[in-house]
């Protein structure tokens, strides 16, 4: 498994976080008194990649969320290669290795590109040289305000910040809605550079679901809060009635 690889350490400086293992055990969770998720259980062993996929308002983000530490969790277990995070800030969760890519991206408006990596950064981290490598366009625009910055720059930036701090399990969450196909392009070329390089697990959301099935191996189906699939992405590749099921709509 290419995941498994060793970094190129001397190369790309990196520090190599172990991939870490994911376990959710019975989670119901969500928004106050709100339930979302319900008896909800994974695992994902270290170094996987896991396409999430499902309708709008499924549960997806509200998965991600759960996992680090953003959502009200009323029953069951989080553990993050075996310790238990359920009860850890999100702060507390970022420092153990989660990171999240959000949805809104959540890039700070009035600071530059560079300022938004380095309050991201942590000791032992990614370097600033680093994250510019992978996205030379973010090193273009790094006096650049993150409010002056494109949709597709401030994807990068956004995931550039959650590499900042050399997460052993990144969430990602649509990081392409809403761009071009051509920047979704050069997205998804880094993430093949960052899961081949890293060693990292990664939960991906991914509204576009042929994209999700043939970049991740496996596959998770979420609906109303529920695991309608987990497994291998080429069933549902090879199953248009099941993908179907999963998705509500064709999904072509
Ligand atoms: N902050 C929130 N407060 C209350 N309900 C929410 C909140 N965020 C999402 N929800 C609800 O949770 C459900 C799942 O939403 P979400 O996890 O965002 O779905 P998805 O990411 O699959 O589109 C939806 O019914 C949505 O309305
Ligand atoms: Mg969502």
């Amino acid at each position: 498994m290419s995941a498994a690889a060793p970094a190129p350490a001397a190369a790309s400086g990196a520090t190599t976080r172990q991939a870490a293992s994911l376990a959710l055990s019975s989670v119901t969770a969500g928004y106050g008194e709100l339930k979302i998720l319900v008896d909800l259980s994974l695992r994902v062993d270290p170094g996987e990649t896991v396409g999430i996929i499902g309708r709008n308002g499924m549960g997806k983000t509200t998965l991600l969320s759960t996992i680090a530490g953003r959502t009200r969790v009323h029953a069951g277990t989080v553990e993050l290669s075996g310790r238990d995070i359920t009860r850890d800030s999100r702060v507390a969760r970022s420092k153990a290795g989660v990171g999240l890519v959000p949805q809104e991206r959540e890039v700070f408006p009035t600071l530059t590109v560079e300022e938004n990596l380095r309050v991201a950064a942590r000791d032992g981290g990614w370097t600033l040289d680093r994250a510019y490598t992978l996205f030379p366009r973010l090193k273009e625009r790094r006096q650049n305000l993150g409010a002056r910055l494109s949709g597709g720059e401030q994807q990068m930036l956004s995931i550039a910040r959650a590499l900042m701090c050399d997460p052993a399990l990144l969430l990602m969450d649509e990081p392409s809605e809403g761009l071009a196909p051509v920047i979704v392009d050069e997205l998804y070329a880094a993430l093949t550079r960052i899961v081949a390089e890293e060693g990292l697990t990664l939960l991906l959301v991914e509204q576009n679901v042929h994209r999700a099935l043939s970049f991740a191996d496996r596959a998770i189906g979420l609906r109303n809060g529920e695991i309608a699939f987990d497994g291998p992405s080429r069933t549902l590749l090879d199953d248009e009635t099941q993908l179907d099921r999963i998705m509500g709509v064709r999904a072509d």
